[in-house]
């Protein structure tokens, strides 16, 4: 994505090694990039969502890994460092994934040679990512060309949360489909969920689109079921922060009930899918994933900037009123259309994703 003219991924390493973010607390309103030098400061910066997204989420633990080998490359710090890490948040499976990866790599190496190769794999993992996003993006393409097709005026197309370029390291997976449908020459309008508590859609969605010109109206919550209603919604793409083997699909609180309303109104609903986000081990989404359970203050508190040009947070309820904040729902696989993968759109059941994910679902069970 470009910022201005300038090429950004959300996750890099300057000319002297160090790792730099995108700190996304401060988005829409002031791009600050910041350097993260220590374990502890990646812990940080992905348990305070400074950085946030499934696969950012993983690419950030993946270098976190790489700058602790540079500091201390031994069995100890290496096993302490993947739980320190993994216990930053609990539902996103990419983290899982990522430390994993840097934990096979690196576990069978004498210490001396740990650090450049924890390096080389951080920054393989990251480039992975984009082409990804890249793939899925073509597939996603296709789709809406169909829709394109069989109307006239431009493609809307609702999404929740941000699955965008700031959840990933570049592209985005959800707005992939829409930049490479931009690029076609394919118009598109794109309702931006708003996405309580934190306004991930309307801090973050709403800034990208912005910055890449793609049209778009942010909407409240709720406003996706009447939209539906009235056929101003083509289809529905979202992200994902867990997909079981059987298709159920994990992703921001709220993500399930735009699923229900896509169903009773015949509005395809698709998932894209990263191929790192399967969960192989799961399959029952609903009793099996962890749900991350936010501070109540994230609900009770909204950040916003006067208009003095200062960022603060409000508070909306009464003094006292406590908050739930589960953070993530499941949608179950009966209501997604499909899951639109880097290998293709590949149906939300068992099967369809064991045909088309044999070679990693038997890495898993072997
Ligand atoms: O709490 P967040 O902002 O990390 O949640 C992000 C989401 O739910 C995204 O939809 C998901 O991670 C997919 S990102 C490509």
């Amino acid at each position: 994505m470009k910022i201005d003219g300038t090429p950004f991924r959300t996750i890099w390493q300057d000319a002297d090694g160090v790792v730099q973010v995108i700190d996304q607390r401060w988005l829409p309103h002031d791009f600050r990039v910041v350097p993260l030098r220590t374990r502890a400061e990646f812990a940080t910066a992905i348990r305070d969502m400074w950085v946030r997204g499934a696969p950012l989420i993983g690419a950030t633990a993946a270098w976190g890994v790489a700058v602790q080998m540079a500091q201390d490359p031994s069995d100890p710090s290496l096993a302490e460092t993947w739980e320190i890490l993994h216990d930053t948040r609990p539902t996103a499976i990419n983290l899982r994934w990522a430390l994993d990866e840097m934990r096979r790599v690196l576990s069978p190496l004498p210490p001396a040679l740990r650090a450049e190769a924890a390096a080389k794999r951080a920054a393989e993992i990251c480039d992975e990512d984009v082409e990804i996003n890249r793939q899925i993006g073509l597939h996603g393409l296709e789709i809406i060309k169909a829709i394109a097709a069989r109307k006239s005026g431009p493609v809307n197309i609702l999404t929740h949360c941000n699955a965008g370029w700031l959840a990933t390291v570049d592209w985005g997976t959800a707005t992939s489909p829409i930049y490479h449908a931009d690029a076609a020459g394919i118009p598109v309008h794109v309702f931006v969920d708003e996405t309580r508590p934190r306004n991930q859609g309307a801090q973050l969605t709403a800034w990208e689109l912005n910055s890449h010109g793609i049209p778009h109206d942010l909407i409240v919550d709720n406003a996706g079921g009447h939209l539906m209603q009235h056929g101003e919604v083509d289809m529905v793409i979202v992200g994902t922060d867990r997909t079981t083997a059987r298709g159920d699909v994990c992703n921001k609180i709220g993500t399930y009930l735009k699923a229900l309303a896509a169903r009773a109104n015949g509005v395809p609903f698709y998932v894209a899918l990263p191929s790192p986000t399967i969960d192989w081990r799961v399959h029952d989404g609903v009793r099996e994933i962890p749900i991350e359970e936010r501070n109540g203050a994230e609900v009770t508190l909204v950040q916003g900037r006067t208009k003095d040009g200062r960022i603060e947070s409000v508070q909306i309820s009464p003094d006292g009123t406590t908050a739930r904040n589960p953070a993530f729902d499941v949608t179950p696989a009966e209501l997604v259309t499909g899951l639109l993968t880097e290998r293709g759109l590949c149906p939300a059941t068992e099967a369809g994703m064991a045909a088309m994910f044999s070679d990693l679902k038997a890495a898993v069970a072997g």
